[in-house]
Order: C-alpha cells, then structure tokens, then sequence
C-alpha cells in the first residue's frame, strides 16, 4: 500500500517536471556570456565536419556534446524519450535517461527503457540516484548496457522538492556503486553546480567523470518551489554554482591535485551541462577545460513543442556550426579546444580571485 503511494507519488513527479521545465523560462544572458574566447584573424584552417568527432568513453561519437538526462518510466517519459534516442542514432550523438531508479519500487518501468534503448546504436547512458540498491544497478546495467553511469546529486532539488528527500549522506554510497558498477561512473548535478571540495572528494576516490551541471539554465529550485503547497524557497533560486564557476571551480582542484601530496590522483574528466544555450557555449565549455557538454532543457523544448525532425534539424545545426567555430578559433580537432586562449569580464574574474584565496590560502 505505502508503495504503491510512493510508485504514484514519483510518477506524479516526474510528469510535473516535463510539464514545468517545458514551460519554465531559462535565463537568456548567463555566465558563459562573461567568456570571451581569442578569436585568430588568421585562423589559418579550413572547415571539416570531421573535426567535430571525439571519442565519448572510448566510442567515436560526431560532436562533443550529448542529450542529458531528464525523464522515463511513466509514458509520457518514455513517448520522449524514444523520440531521444531516435534523434540520437540520426545525430550520432550519445543521450542519457532520466533517472532510473524508480525501477527499484517498480520493476514495470524497466520496459519502457528497454523498448527506447533499442532505438540507438549510440552510447546511453544510464542515472540513478546515490540511494539506489546495487541489486537494481546491476539490473539496469545488464538490461540497457549504458557506457557510462550517472549519479545524480541534487542537494537542493531535494530540500525544495515537497516529498524530497533529506539523506544527503552519498559518499560512501557512491562507492559502493561504483564498486559494484564495472562501468565509468559520471557524478552529476542537476543545475546547482560543483565546489571545489566535492570535485576533490571524488577525484579522491576515483570516480571517472564529473557532471557540473550548474545554474544558467533549467532551474529545479523554481520547479520544485512551484509544486510545493506551502513555504516559499524561491530566495534559494540563485544558489549554488553556475556552470561556468564550476569549471573554474574543476581547473582549481586540478591545480591542488598536482600538488606533490596529491601525487597518483588525477582530475576526472569534466562535463559541462546547465544553460548551454548554442555551440558557442558548448566550445567555451572546451576552452574552459570540459571534455564533452550535456543539454537537457533546451532539447527538450524544441522536442515538445516542435516535434522530432525540429530536434533532429537543430542538432544537425549544431553539429555543423560547431564545426566552423572550431576553425573559426583555429583549432583542427575538439581536442585541441582547451587550448583556445580566453579572457573573463571583471566579475567573474574578481570571482576566480576570490576563490583562489580561499583554496590556496597564503598563495595569492
Ligand atoms: C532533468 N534533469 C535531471 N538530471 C538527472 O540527473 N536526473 C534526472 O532524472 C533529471 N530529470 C530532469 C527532468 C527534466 C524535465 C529536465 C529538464 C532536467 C537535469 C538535467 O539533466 C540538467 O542537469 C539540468 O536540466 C541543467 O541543464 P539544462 O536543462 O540547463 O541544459
């Protein structure tokens, strides 16, 4: 009975947050309009779409960028995400699924994963959340066969959330899945960004990817707020990171991780989502040092209000526009990117400062 409530209860979740994160307005300016990348006037290349390619996880994939996670296992949810995966094999891009850890409460919703999942021949990947039990891990690995695994963590998402939950005791949690999962694991945030700290704390212990995710784009404090019937959190809707003072925040920790008593730990590569608005964030994001960039919002509301052709033609736009911009800043490859020399404006520079004082006490 009280699980069958809770089956309700998260279905119930997951459909208001198609509704609201469709409907929501995403902030035109954020903070990758304060980069200002070094354009060559002699850039001394030609355009190749060919220059887009990467490997994501050992697989070649078209551009460095990717559908992220958003939704499934209630109809709505998987109507889209089929769409996703359909757009992701024509695109030859990788596309993640919303968390699947609803499968633990119902084995059901594993179904309509599967059915979506065999519409792509690209990489998956799969999320969970840190509370998962192993059991239903290796079931949704086995079945989906996902590259990679995401972990979300979504502190503030969950205290906004009116039947959120307030266990935020992951650490050792993440491990055991990671222990457990034989695959990379990715751990994630859901818009509210990364501190230096926690990137530390998971290069520490080995995790293989770190999802930013941070503010600029789909807000889940304002979504949340907005089931809730009572107590208002929207003076929390500016908190946390944006995403792109977390990938400040990464290149710091990637400072202290060469620091002789950090010998043998290494930086886990960087993935920058939230508020990616056009390709010219996603290269940005490279300059600033991510390897690979996840959109959700902005995806989902072409798909929604659109169709899945819209979807297809504007990825397909992408791809191609981020190609020239990669010859436009002189560079051959999405390697070569992070080499791209960039400036900030005063404010996020004043930031950097600060947050260097506070890392590096004494050095600055
Ligand atoms: C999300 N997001 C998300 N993230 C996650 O790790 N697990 C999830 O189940 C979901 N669910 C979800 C539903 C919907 C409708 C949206 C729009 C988003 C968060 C998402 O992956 C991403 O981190 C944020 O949306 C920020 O990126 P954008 O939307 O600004 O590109």
């Amino acid at each position: 009975m009280i699980e069958e409530a809770l089956r309700q209860a998260v279905a119930a979740r997951k459909k208001d947050h198609i509704a609201l994160a469709r409907h929501s307005k995403r902030p035109e300016k954020n903070d990758f309009d304060k980069i200002f990348l070094v354009r060559p006037t002699l850039p001394e290349t030609a355009p190749n779409p060919e220059n887009s390619e990467c490997d994501f996880f050992g697989f070649r994939i078209a551009a460095p960028f990717f559908i992220n996670a958003m939704t499934g296992g209630i109809e709505e949810g998987d109507s889209i995400n089929r769409s996703l995966c359909k757009v992701s094999e024509e695109s030859q891009i990788p596309m993640a699924f919303g968390s699947a850890s609803l499968v633990e409460l119902n084995p059901d919703a594993l179904g309509g994963f599967i059915e979506a999942r065999k519409l792509t021949n690209q990489p998956v990947l799969v999320n969970i959340n840190a509370n998962t039990d192993i059991k239903t891990v290796k079931l949704l690995i086995k079945s989906l066969d996902p590259i990679a695994l995401q972990i979300h963590v979504n502190a503030v998402q969950e205290l906004v959330m009116p039947e959120g939950n307030k266990d935020w005791m992951w650490k050792e949690k993440i491990e055991s899945i990671r222990n457990a999962a034989g695959i990379p694991v990715i751990v994630k945030e859901v818009g509210f960004g990364f501190d230096v700290a926690s990137i530390m704390a998971l290069a520490e212990m080995g995790i293989e990817a770190v999802d930013v995710s941070g503010k600029g784009g789909t807000n889940f404090c304002d979504i949340e707020n907005c089931r809730r019937e009572k107590g208002d959190f929207s003076y929390l809707s500016e908190c946390g990171f944006s995403t792109v003072q977390s990938l400040l925040n990464a290149r710091f920790a990637h400072e202290l991780l060469s620091l002789p008593e950090k010998e043998g730990i290494s930086l886990p590569d960087v993935i920058a989502s939230g508020g990616v608005r056009n390709p010219l964030d996603v290269l940005k994001s490279l300059a600033l040092g991510a390897k690979w960039v996840g959109i959700s919002g902005a995806f989902l509301s072409t798909l929604l209000g659109s169709g899945e052709d819209a979807l297809m033609e504007e990825i397909k736009e992408w791809k191609e526009q981020f190609s020239g911009l990669i010859s436009l800043y002189g560079q051959t490859s999405t390697d070569s990117c992070k080499d791209i020399a960039w400036i900030c404006d005063e404010e996020l520079e004043s930031y950097a400062r600060q947050m260097a004082r506070l890392v590096s006490p004494g050095e600055v």
